[in-house]
């Protein structure tokens, strides 16, 4: 096979996605022209395309139409299909059941005519599950996933299978992340609408020529559901003994159409599947053991009652799950004597054990666990010498995956599980590197422009922001007002550097991996208005010094250890974080607006550039940042804030700090992901790599050596002797800290983009004989890169650069460059 990785919009074969501005991505073996087609009946594009790997077209394309989509060279043709969604305006109405919390929608219909195709465009909130005559339609779960729901609702398109005669479409509807419970400390309910609603239109097209369209109206019925609760947080209670057949009427609900678009949300899929070991405690539990602390759920088969509970980790060998706060409820099954295969519909969990309450004896072999996330295609990948660091690099991994279902979120399993911007523009560097999260961010930024839009370009703490209703507190009624009033103002405020950094170091860390100009465009938006508002709310209060952002309150280096006041803040000053990230936010987006070829590029460099000076001014002294922690080192050493001769004598500042404070890190959140960039770019690698293999706490493997399987929130969110620290705010599937991983591709790999997309790449793996290997495969949007190296006696580098590519190798030992194009490449030097 010589052509591989296919793709249309970063994608394999969407459904539903509106493709008309269509790049068209391969990857092939041998260096040859290719023929690109679309067809249906017939081919309605065919181009040739040489020396490059990709097609950018304008497509005219019909609705609800299946295309295929082919690249063929003279041995080889690889070819995929879409699905075009609906383009036309509504006119199906949104309805709703008299239920509350969930309900099955129906609609029945009569088929006499022979059926050439047909499509179903649906979206159903909360969430939805869509069945045509008992069939899986979506094949995908929790849909719609979370948006803005306020601002657009993104609507899904599917093939369906009809039969002569009646059939019925049954829709599952629960409260979702739409109406169910969200927030932390009690939460609220109904942020994004107080009803479950549901539209859809069929069309369907007959072989004599005609077509039809069966919509969603006051004809369909509802019947309620046995899933008497169900809620993110709170899990589900299915009570099959609810058998209530009886049809209540549906209404019409005045939901606004036109905020319908077609789906931009990569499917939400069941991956992986795990067997558990069954643990008997000492409590007498009967605890599954998955191994893997994974998100998603476990599906049985059960006659009777069943409660399943969730937990990351046991306490004393007994199952614990304090950590979850209020979403520790699970999922509980209320049997009516029938044998069932049971799943969750309108939940999911973070869990690596299951509490198994209400069954007499545990047959291990009925039980499975998924993991359920959002279907992106894994592009990097890393192998070492030393098992305890592919453990960390499984780890950061599966904190991925755990968290990217639909939106970036900090923790997936106690009850918050938001999209929270700090946390992800902390892990988006590693996360383009380990998968293809092209248009997972672009719907991210879809979301955080909507938002930014309400906001007058500020950004929120948590996209999609949550502007929750007071009386719909869902916690404790004894609950002050003033107190639930200071929790909404919380989930609801925005603008706290850097987290609000994410709306330009997100667009600029894509570009760099998608090298696609149409890709930031989309986005840029969203960087313009975040660098406006701090160029406008910059000047605040009597001390202002102009070009500073020094005021208000900002997260800056969250969860650092340095600071001798107890609580989650670290001890860099905010104000130096905040006003580094206004100049890091100014420059990223003077970039990308040269890059777009707009001419407010020099207004936005030059306000980067009187941010620098002001920050030098005040924060260095001697060409020394004046900061006194290791992370004020860090960011001024990676966002270049210093002179070129100022530069060695920070990072050696840097390094003695670190050394003075036993070899150890003290970074948060902002100086974790940059730390060991800062050294080992500036003659530190061997403290870098200290830092890495590090097994004491605070480091990345003393995680490791305590058993985790995925990133802690941390560094000791767990303690030597295994219980949890009893500092509260202890998530065990935190991403923040996994961005190590870009080290690891950027230095350790030595893996970095010449131009963004990789077309030209610079190989300069940095090698240590205490990791004896390292084999770094990263599928960059121009083609596979893999680096290897071997450091025994003498250092081997084996390079692999793809079709139409080209590089600069920098030895590991000599430092000598070679100038190559695509091929394999080996060198062995002492
Ligand atoms: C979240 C974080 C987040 C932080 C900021 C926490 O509760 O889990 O990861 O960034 O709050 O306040």
């Amino acid at each position: 096979m010589s052509i591989r990785n296919l793709y249309i919009n970063y994608m394999e074969s969407p459904k539903g996605f509106d493709v008309r501005k269509s790049r068209i991505q391969w990857e092939l073996d041998t260096d040859e022209k290719v023929l690109v087609q679309i067809e249906k009946d017939k081919v309605i594009f065919s181009q040739e395309v040489e020396n490059q790997n990709y097609i950018d077209i304008d497509l005219d394309l019909d609705e609800l139409t299946q295309y295929t989509y082919s690249v063929q060279t003279k041995e080889d043709k690889k070819s995929n299909t879409f699905i075009t969604p609906k383009y036309t305006n509504w006119k199906a109405d949104f309805i709703t059941p008299v239920q509350e919390n969930s309900a099955i929608v129906e609609k029945e219909f009569e088929i006499h005519k022979e059926v050439a195709s047909s499509y179903i465009s649906i979206v159903g909130l909360g969430v939805y599950e869509a069945y045509m005559n008992d069939e899986f339609v979506n094949q995908e779960y929790l849909m719609p996933g979370y948006h803005c729901y306020n601002d657009y609702l993104q609507y899904q398109t599917y093939p369906l299978h009809l039969k002569q005669g009646k059939n019925t479409l049954s829709v599952l509807l629960g409260n979702g992340w739409y109406k169910g419970r969200l927030g932390f400390s009690g939460g609220f309910y109904k942020v994004y609408g107080d009803k479950l609603a549901l539209i859809f239109e069929i069309k369907i097209n007959y072989v004599d020529g005609t077509s039809e369209i069966i919509s969603s109206d006051e004809a369909c019925t509802s019947r309620t559901c046995p899933f008497s609760s169900n809620g993110m947080y709170d899990g589900e209670i299915f009570d099959a003994n609810q058998k209530d057949n009886e049809k209540a009427k549906v209404s019409v609900l005045n939901l606004d159409t036109s905020l319908l678009q077609p789906r931009i949300s990569l499917p939400i899929v069941k991956r992986e599947e795990f067997k558990p070991e069954l643990i008997v405690t000492d409590k007498n539990e009967m605890v599954l053991d998955f191994k893997q602390n994974i998100v998603g759920w476990v599906e049985c088969d059960v006659k009777e009652s069943i409660h399943l509970r969730f937990g990351e980790i046991l306490q004393d060998g007994c199952f614990y799950n304090e950590n979850y706060r209020t979403a520790n409820f699970g999922y509980q099954y209320i049997g009516d004597g029938q044998e069932r295969k049971i799943r969750p519909h309108f939940a999911f969990f973070g869990f690596r054990y299951v509490l198994v309450e209400g069954l007499k004896e545990v047959n291990v072999d009925s039980f499975k666990a998924y993991a359920i996330y959002s279907d992106l295609v894994e592009t990097g990948y890393i192998e070492t010498g030393n098992e305890k660091v592919n453990q960390l690099v499984s780890n950061a991994k599966w904190s991925q995956k755990d968290n990217f279902l639909d939106v970036p979120t900090d923790c997936p399993q106690r009850d918050e599980r938001l999209g929270w911007t700090g946390d992800a523009q902390a892990f988006s560097g590693t996360a383009l590197f380990n998968m293809n999260c092209i248009p997972f961010y672009s719907k991210y930024m879809k979301d955080m422009a909507c938002e930014q839009f309400k906001l007058d370009g500020g950004v929120p703490n948590v996209v999609p922001c949550l502007y929750p209703k007071l009386e719909n507190y869902a916690g404790d009624a004894s609950v002050p007002l003033d107190k639930i009033k200071g929790y909404a103002s919380f989930l609801s405020g925005h603008s706290f550097c850097p987290w609000a950094d994410a709306a330009t170091i997100i667009p600029w860390n894509t570009y760099k991996m998608s090298g696609n100009p149409d890709v930031l465009k989309e986005m840029y938006p969203s960087m313009k208005a975040w660098a406006d508002y701090q160029i406008q709310h910059e000047a605040q209060g009597d001390d202002h010094v102009p070009y500073l952002f020094d005021h208000g309150f900002h997260f800056a280096d969250w969860l650092a250890l340095d600071n001798p006041k107890p609580g989650p803040f670290g001890k860099t000053d905010s104000y130096y974080v905040a006003s580094l990230y206004y100049y890091v936010s100014c420059l990223y987006t003077s970039k990308a607006a040269a890059v777009l070829g707009y001419e407010e590029s020099s207004y936005y460099y030059l306000y980067a550039m009187e941010i620098k000076k002001a920050i030098r001014n005040k924060y260095l002294t001697d060409g020394l940042v004046n900061v006194g922690t290791q992370t004020g080192f860090v960011i001024a050493l990676c966002f270049d804030l210093l002179e070129k001769d100022e530069v060695q004598k920070n990072a050696d500042a840097l390094a003695q700090m670190i050394e003075e404070n036993n070899g150890k890190l003290s970074t948060g959140f902002v100086g974790t992901p940059k730390l060991c960039f800062a050294l080992s770019q500036n003659g530190h690698e061997k403290l870098a790599y200290n830092l890495l293999l590090n097994e004491d706490y605070p480091g990345w493997l003393h995680e490791i050596n305590l058993g985790a399987t995925t990133i802690w929130e941390r560094w000791n969110s767990v303690l030597e002797d295994g219980h949890m620290n009893p500092a509260g705010m202890n998530s065990l599937n935190h991403y923040a800290y996994g961005s190590i991983l870009e080290w690891m591709y950027r230095e350790v790999g030595g893996l970095n983009e010449v131009e963004p997309g990789f077309k030209k790449a610079k190989i300069a793996p940095k090698v240590d004989k205490r990791l004896g290997m390292a084999k770094i495969m990263y599928q960059s949007v121009s083609g596979t890169y893999k680096v290897e190296w071997k450091f025994e006696d003498k250092v081997s580098l084996k390079v692999n650069i793809p079709i139409g590519c080209s590089a600069t190798i920098v030895l590991p030992i000599s430092k000598k460059e070679v100038e190559v194009t695509s091929g394999h490449y080996e060198f062995v030097e002492s």
